[in-house]
């Protein structure tokens, strides 16, 4: 990818944008990522032509796309007690709380499940890691917890919401080796392919692929693929963390309810266990397993209500004999 492209590619966020050739001729096409931000499709021979015709859509702050809309990033933020999010946020995920109070506590428990599985990966000597889904900054954040334990850990944040992104651009990317990628995770070619990442991510070291809270906005076929594709990619001694949404002892009205909230602007999929569960094929799973989110190796223990609401949580490592050049 050449440097013009790269530039063009991280001003423009809500755009896929590749090089093609085409009837001989190399063209650039660049492709929304959402319905709502136009234009849709741009194709062109001219690099400069194709930044003039996208000008219109860039984003120069964080904020709301479309004021009124909700947003999956924001609407987190808010159950995590965070600053980045507007009414139409608030109303949607006080419309679920009303009925399923607990999701707040399941997103907390999310959130306290990536630190501990990034903590546990780091001691064991992981030093460079791939937050997908990364969503709005949210203390303590990946590179944060990992440094604690390593202070030289590399990591790229990759997202697909404009929003998100140029709050990580200014809040996350705080020297060079904290990355921050627009990308979309259900195009894995693409997204490691990036210079951002190629540049930070050694391929043939062990990294942490961290897939927490994302997968439940794919299908079942699109989230197969996915992670299968990164588990593919991934060095032997690799870790991959995935936490997801699960329809096995959820309340059905809670993901219906979680659909109306999002409205338009994603889908919401509760995986069985056995399909979350499959996503680990060929890995071993740490101790111990594929379990509730607060349940993954908790620093306290907390007796929790019956849950309606279900996060399932796992770490697991793809063997190999590689050991990781650092060692705690
Ligand atoms: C609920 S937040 C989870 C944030 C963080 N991973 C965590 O668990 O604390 C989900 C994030 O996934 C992002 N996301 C959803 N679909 C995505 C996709 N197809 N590609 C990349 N990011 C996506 C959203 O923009 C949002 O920031």
């Amino acid at each position: 990818m050449s440097d013009d492209l790269a530039v063009v590619r991280a001003d423009f966020p809500a755009y896929r944008i590749w090089r093609e050739q085409a009837r001989g001729c190399a063209r650039y096409v660049a492709r929304s990522r959402y319905l709502r931000v136009s234009p849709h499709t741009v194709v062109t021979a001219d690099l400069r032509e194709l930044r003039d015709a996208l000008e219109p859509a860039r984003v120069a702050e964080p904020g709301p796309l479309v004021p009124g809309q909700p947003n999956i990033a924001r609407m987190y933020n808010y159950l995590l007690g965070g600053k980045d999010h507007v009414d139409a946020d608030r109303a949607a995920v006080d419309a679920v709380l009303e009925e399923f109070p607990e999701v707040a506590g399941v997103a907390r428990a999310n959130r306290e499940f990536l630190t501990r599985a990034v903590r546990y990966l780091a001691r064991k000597g992981v030093s460079q890691f791939l937050d997908l889904g990364s969503g709005l900054p949210a203390s303590p954040n990946v590179h944060e917890t990992a440094r604690e334990v390593n202070p030289g850990a590399r990591v790229v944040y990759v997202d697909n919401d404009p929003v998100v992104l140029a709050h990580a651009r200014a809040l996350l990317a705080v020297d060079r080796d904290v990355g921050v990628v627009a990308g979309d995770v259900r195009d894995p070619a693409d997204l490691l392919a990036e210079q951002a990442l190629t540049g930070l991510i050694d391929v043939t070291e062990p990294v942490g692929v961290l897939l927490l809270s994302v997968l439940h906005f794919l299908t079942p076929a699109q989230a197969h693929a996915v992670v299968g594709a990164f588990r593919e990619w991934m060095a032997p001694g690799s870790y991959l963390v995935i936490s997801a949404g699960t329809s096995t002892g959820t309340d059905p009205g809670l993901i219906r309810a979680l659909q109306d909230a999002c409205g338009g602007t994603a889908h919401v999929t509760g995986h069985t266990a056995a399909e979350i569960r499959a996503w680990f094929d060929g890995l071993s799973l740490a101790r111990p397993g594929l379990v509730n989110v607060w349940a993954w190796r908790p620093d306290t223990f907390r007796q929790p209500r019956p849950p309606r609401a279900r996060l399932l949580g796992g770490v697991a490592r793809k063997p190999g004999a590689r050991r990781p050049r650092w060692q705690p």
